[in-house]
């Protein structure tokens, strides 16, 4: 069984239509494509609460368009993403790692395109929020 981690594909990248793109080298073991309420973004970046680019954030994430979530696959798979999509900020990710997702489909510190779990415990608790099935049974690829 390969590691998994939880990856978001942000508006910026489903508006351009170029999502599959980004998943190149990693195993879907599941995708989701939503449209997330306000409250919902809100919960799922609860972490950020109070920080100064959280309401710009949250009211992106759930009002131009719909969000991918998904669970990749890899051989150390939380590390691989991180690595794939770079920097938070993409205008940092621009200059440092010119090749990385950010880089290539981000525009600032807010609108970066992507997300990624931090850590093997950040990313159950990421593919729980989106994933989780009343009686444990896997989720369905929906889209
Ligand atoms: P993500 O990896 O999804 O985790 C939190 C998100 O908040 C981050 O990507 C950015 O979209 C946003 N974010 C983090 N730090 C900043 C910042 N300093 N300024 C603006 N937005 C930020």
């Amino acid at each position: 069984i390969l590691p998994r981690t939880f990856a978001m594909i942000k508006p910026d990248i489903i508006s351009s239509g170029r999502e599959e793109e980004v998943l190149n080298g990693f195993n879907i073991a599941a995708q989701k494509k939503i449209h997330l309420t306000i409250d919902e973004a809100k919960s799922f970046y609860k972490e950020h609460e109070g920080k100064p680019f959280y309401e710009t954030l949250t009211s992106w994430i759930s009002s131009c368009s719909p969000i991918i979530a998904l669970i990749l696959e890899k051989e150390d798979a939380v590390q691989a993403w991180r690595q794939a999509i770079g920097p938070t900020n993409s205008i940092k990710a621009k200059e440092e790692a010119p090749d990385s997702i950010r880089a290539m489909f981000g525009t600032d510190g807010s609108l970066n395109a992507v997300h990624g779990s931090d850590s093997l415990e950040s990313a159950e608790r990421e593919i729980n929020f989106f994933f989780s099935t009343p009686n444990g049974s896997q989720p369905h690829i929906l889209v």
